[in-house]
């Protein structure tokens, strides 16, 4: 069996680069909080981004793991080629080759994983001045102050993480942020993000980005509930207003493929469009998250379908994930808003927790945004459909968290589990506190 995969760009994208830098950016804070442990730190004013070596470290960070894919396929005698494709019939498709050459694959099963690209929206100015998470890193000079238009994961993370590195950071929600996740988890990550610094202007929508003479960028935009417009300079206008799948260029009626939603995204429940052979995997699936551990995750299992026998579908429920702001928010199963409407409001209980994070018992830092939640059935033994956590390295807490709900835990088994003093995770044991007790969720020794 041989095996192609054709591709337009490198294999690996930006987004990975953007939680590492996220990770990394709270350097200086914890440079400041290092004092509080008797560290002398010369001069914080010296702790300070170099622009170039950052970019510059970032994308040999791409190369590598791009080159080291390359490795692989060919370890795997997989043959890659650079190009465009296209269906011309269900079984053929055309790639169009850098120098233009084009050239005809055939193949008896056909997998579509083209992803999606940076939406950009159809105002005056943004395909000309503005750029996408995608080109961050590739910018040749530091973004400065920046205007980040889109408050979901990535566009909040962008703004986190530009803020942290020292630039103004100023984010255009539309309509709330962090949309789909829990909104009471989101509302701790944005007021932490205002407490450091970045403005959120509620409700606007960008009306129009023009150059100005010094080469700043003059963006304007619409309150859509006070009909009121604004404008302010900016060096850098980031666009994070979404991403929308590749199927344009596909040609997929050459194929008979015709589930296609209205938004261009396939339909395929498990993976299978509605022709036998052809499949898609990724964010081109409709309705599906969009993250690529989802990807890897269920074309693994399709492919161990087609060749291996086995029955095995991918589970899209219960995935983990974490949206890297500068407080981390981590996050598995529902939302309290996704489970009061599948199971109302009185079949649940809620039990919440805020916490003091102990690296942040000498420095005192103010830590109103640490908090957790277990959204669980109210009948006992109380089976858990969804952990929340915001705070330090949630991705971390969350990710073993994740195979515990997975397995169905119940509240009865996380509280009775012995938790690890003293950590940050060990506080998911410690709930005990539901909403509908009223108790004050606060722990004792906290809240200067
Ligand atoms: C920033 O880093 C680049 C190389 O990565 C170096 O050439 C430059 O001198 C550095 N700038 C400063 C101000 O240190
Ligand atoms: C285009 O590139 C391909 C692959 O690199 C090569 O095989 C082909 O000969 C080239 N065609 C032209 C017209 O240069
Ligand atoms: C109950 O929760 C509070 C607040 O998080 C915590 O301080 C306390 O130790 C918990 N009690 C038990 C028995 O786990």
């Amino acid at each position: 069996m041989s095996l192609v995969v054709l591709d337009t760009i490198s294999p690996a994208t930006s987004l990975i680069s953007c939680s590492m830098i996220c990770m990394f950016s709270n350097y200086r804070k914890h440079a400041k909080e290092a004092v509080a442990y008797g560290w002398e730190v010369p001069s914080l004013e010296n702790v300070k981004i170099n622009w170039s070596s950052l970019t510059e470290a970032v994308q040999n960070h791409i190369k590598s793991v791009n080159w080291v894919t390359r490795v692989d396929l060919r370890e795997k005698k997989i043959e890659y080629i650079n190009g465009l494709g296209e269906f011309k019939d269900p079984h053929t498709v055309i790639a169009t080759l850098k120098n233009g050459s084009k050239k005809e694959l055939t193949a008896k099963n056909i997998v579509i994983a083209v992803g999606g690209r940076p939406h950009y929206p159809d105002i005056p100015g943004a395909k000309e001045y503005c750029i996408s998470s995608d080109d961050i890193f590739s910018l040749s000079h530091p973004p400065g102050k920046t205007l980040v238009v889109g408050a979901g994961y990535i566009g909040l993370e962008c703004a986190g993480f530009l803020n942290s590195l020292g630039y103004s950071a100023t984010v255009l929600v539309r309509s709330v942020p962090l949309r789909g996740f829990d909104q009471q988890m989101a509302s701790m990550v944005t007021n932490e993000m205002e407490s450091k610094g970045v403005r959120f202007q509620h409700k606007c929508i960008p009306l129009s980005v023009e150059k100005l003479e010094s080469g700043q960028l003059k963006a304007r935009w619409l309150n859509t509930e006070t009909k009121e417009q604004s404008e302010d300079v900016f060096d850098t206008v980031l666009l994070a207003t979404g991403r929308y799948a590749l199927t344009q260029q596909l040609n997929l009626p050459a194929a008979g493929v015709t589930s296609v939603s209205a938004n261009g995204k396939i339909v395929a429940e498990t993976e299978q469009t509605n022709v036998a052979h052809v499949f898609a995997v990724g964010d081109v699936l409709d309705g599906r998250p969009e993250l690529t551990p989802v990807a890897i995750h269920a074309g693994r299992l399709l492919a161990r379908r087609l060749f291996a026998g086995a029955a095995q579908l991918m589970d899209y429920d219960n995935v983990a994930t974490t949206v890297f702001t500068p407080l981390e928010y981590g996050c598995v199963g529902l939302s309290e808003e996704t489970a009061v409407q599948r199971y109302g409001a009185d079949n649940l209980e809620i039990y919440h927790a805020f916490y003091k994070p102990t690296e942040f018992f000498i420095p005192q830092r103010n830590i109103r945004n640490c908090y957790l939640k277990a959204v669980a059935r109210r009948e006992a033994p109380q089976r858990v459909l969804g952990l929340h956590f915001v705070g330090p390295v949630a991705g971390e807490v969350i990710q073993g968290f994740a195979a515990a709900v997975k397995c169905g835990i119940t509240m009865e088994q996380l509280m009775n589990t012995v938790g690890i003093h003293p950590t940050v995770a060990e506080e998911f044991t410690r709930l005990n506190i539901t909403k509908r007790s009223g108790k004050d969720p606060n722990p004792a020794s906290c809240c200067s």
